[in-house]
């Protein structure tokens, strides 16, 4: 074959190859957009979503997976999962028929999420994979535990595409030139063992070796950082949640469950009353238990072991008090370090926040409480940056509002920059500061 053919042959080649590649780079980055979009959704999904919505079963409220596709032509699905019931009283038919169907069970309204945010957790619940057992299942969206993880291996299989490309080239360009020297009437290059040539061609690339290494030692050292980052951390989603065992096997589930799957569904300020008046929400004493359990004395897991033990704590012999009350050794699951001020008035009566937003589904999921969220400073201040501030009908924040937009009287204006978006977050109100939280 002439010379020229050939090489067109193999450039020809070159082309297909290229091409391909560049496919692959296009669709590997769409999916990878795909994952995080992913992701995201998941996080969101349980932190504003999971207390009451399940992906694909019906809990408080319906399975979201599919949601979207049953609310096309049928109204504005955002509106609704912005404040339902100030949509539903725009008269909008499929809004009251969800309320129908679902009566007695109420969704959070407002709930202050984005446009943006509901896309996220509408695209996972659609494409919601249950957890498998053994690895990912193939066809699901990839491994989802943390962002950075799947852009790591994102950047793994990309290394791996290029080594190959290289190879192949590198194949190309030494046929090229054996063609070129034979051409010329000299001998052909002979063959070397692959891991000589390596040697060979890395010397040759001294620089670009160079930045190959760089790169491998600061990706070990990033991966160590990362895992030096949840050293002490008991909660989250990189680490196991921690989950000590109780001298009383009490469960949340059981107790503080909805009613209507069987459970008691009481009130979780019932037991931790001062959660809205003070610091902290404190753990009942024996005697809250007592309310119920001089009555009840047989558990449907336990019988009546367990409950044997309250009354111990309580000094109870099935027919007075002994007066002589042990207290319940309970071991605390969440601790903040010293150094950090935490209230749960703060976030539960003016917040008007739910608990499980930081405690997780502990009525629904945890037989025994576990501590949820990381309770690092990046967690509270990641909320304290998104969240609004519910300013509606709150006498505090009218005379707030009422300062910043009186800047001719007072001297507000630079303040008025928190307005431009119309919300006010947790942070522009001075959430950041570090004084608020180490004091
Ligand atoms: C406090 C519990 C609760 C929370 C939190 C909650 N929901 Fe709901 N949701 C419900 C209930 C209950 C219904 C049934 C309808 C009703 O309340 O009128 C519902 C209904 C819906 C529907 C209509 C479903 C359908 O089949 O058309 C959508 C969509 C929805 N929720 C989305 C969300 C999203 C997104 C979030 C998080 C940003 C969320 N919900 C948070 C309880 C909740
Ligand atoms: C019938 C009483 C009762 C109800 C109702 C109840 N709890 Fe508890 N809770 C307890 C007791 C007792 C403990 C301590 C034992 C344990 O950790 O399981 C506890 C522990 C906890 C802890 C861990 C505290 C720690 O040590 O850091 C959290 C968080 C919590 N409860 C949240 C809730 C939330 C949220 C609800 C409502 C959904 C709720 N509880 C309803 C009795 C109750
Ligand atoms: C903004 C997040 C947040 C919300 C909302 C929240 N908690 Fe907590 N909770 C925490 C943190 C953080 C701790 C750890 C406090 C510490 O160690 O000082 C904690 C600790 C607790 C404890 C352990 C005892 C104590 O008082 O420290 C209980 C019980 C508890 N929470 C129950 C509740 C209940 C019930 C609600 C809802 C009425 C609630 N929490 C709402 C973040 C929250
Ligand atoms: C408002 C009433 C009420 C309060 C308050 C209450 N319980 Fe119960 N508890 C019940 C009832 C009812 C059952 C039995 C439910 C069943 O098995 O069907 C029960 C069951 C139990 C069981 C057995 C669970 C099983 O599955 O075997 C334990 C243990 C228990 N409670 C511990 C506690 C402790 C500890 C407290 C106080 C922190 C407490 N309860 C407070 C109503 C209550
Ligand atoms: C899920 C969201 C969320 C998390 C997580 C959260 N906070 Fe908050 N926090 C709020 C909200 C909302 C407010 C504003 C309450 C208000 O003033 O309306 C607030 C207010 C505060 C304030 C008062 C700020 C001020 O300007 O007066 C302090 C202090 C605070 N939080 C500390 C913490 C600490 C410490 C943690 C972590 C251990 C934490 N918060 C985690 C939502 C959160
Ligand atoms: C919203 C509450 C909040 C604010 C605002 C805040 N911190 Fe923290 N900070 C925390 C919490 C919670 C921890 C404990 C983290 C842990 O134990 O992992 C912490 C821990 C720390 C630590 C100890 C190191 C560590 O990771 O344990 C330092 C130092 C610190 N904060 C400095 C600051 C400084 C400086 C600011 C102001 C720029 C600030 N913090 C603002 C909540 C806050």
């Amino acid at each position: 074959m002439p010379l020229l053919a050939r090489i067109s042959e193999r450039s020809h080649d070159f082309v297909q190859v290229s091409l391909a590649f560049c496919l692959f780079l296009f669709s590997s980055v769409a999916s990878a957009q795909d994952a995080a979009q992913y992701a995201t959704g998941e996080k969101l999904f349980k932190m504003h979503c999971g207390s009451c919505h399940k992906p694909d079963a019906d809990m408080t409220g319906p399975a979201l997976k599919g949601a979207r596709a049953r609310w096309e032509g049928q109204g504005d699905i955002y509106a609704w999962v912005k404040n339902n019931a100030a949509y539903r009283k725009t008269g909008n038919a499929y809004a009251q028929k969800i309320y129908d169907a679902w009566k007695g069970a109420l969704m959070t309204a407002p709930l202050s999420v984005s446009n943006e945010e509901i896309d996220a957790i509408l695209y996972y619940a659609d494409n919601y994979a249950p957890p498998a057992p053994t690895g990912p299942v193939a066809g699901t969206p990839v491994e989802t535990a943390s962002n950075n993880e799947s852009s790591w291996i994102w950047l793994l299989v990309l290394a791996l595409l290029f080594l190959v490309v290289g190879l192949s080239l590198a194949g190309v360009k030494r046929g090229l030139e054996n063609s070129v020297r034979e051409a010329e009437g000299l001998e052909p290059i002979a063959d070397m063992p692959r891991i000589q040539r390596f040697r060979k061609w890395a010397w040759e690339h001294k620089v670009f070796m160079s930045f190959v290494g760089l790169f491998l030692t600061v990706w070990v050292i990033l991966r160590l950082w990362d895992a030096a980052w949840v050293i002490g951390v008991y909660g989250g989603d990189e680490v196991p949640h921690y989950k000590p065992e109780q001298p009383i096997l009490f469960n949340h589930t059981l107790h503080a469950g909805k009613a209507d799957k069987g459970n008691l569904g009481i009130n979780c300020q019932y037991c931790h009353s001062s959660a809205e008046k003070s610091k902290h929400a404190g753990i009942p004493s024996a005697n809250v238990c007592m309310n119920c359990h001089k009555a009840v004395d047989t558990g449907r897991k336990t019988g009546k072991a367990e409950i044997a033990k309250i009354y111990a704590a309580a000094g109870w012999d099935g027919k007075e008090f002994s007066g002589k009350e042990t207290p319940i050794r309970w071991v605390k699951v969440h601790n903040l370090p010293d150094h950090v001020a935490f209230s749960h008035a703060t976030h539960v009566a003016i917040g008007k926040l739910e608990c499980q937003e930081c405690h997780g589904p502990i009525d629904s999921e945890m037989d025994v409480a576990e501590q949820w969220a990381p309770l690092t400073m990046g967690w509270c201040i990641t909320c304290h940056n998104q969240r609004e501030v519910k300013m509606a009908g709150n006498g505090y924040y009218d005379e707030v509002m009422a300062r910043l937009n009186d800047d001719e009287k007072l001297g507000h204006r630079e303040l008025q920059q928190y307005l431009e978006d119309g919300k006010i977050t947790v942070r522009e109100l001075g959430g950041w500061e570090c004084a608020k939280c180490h004091h």
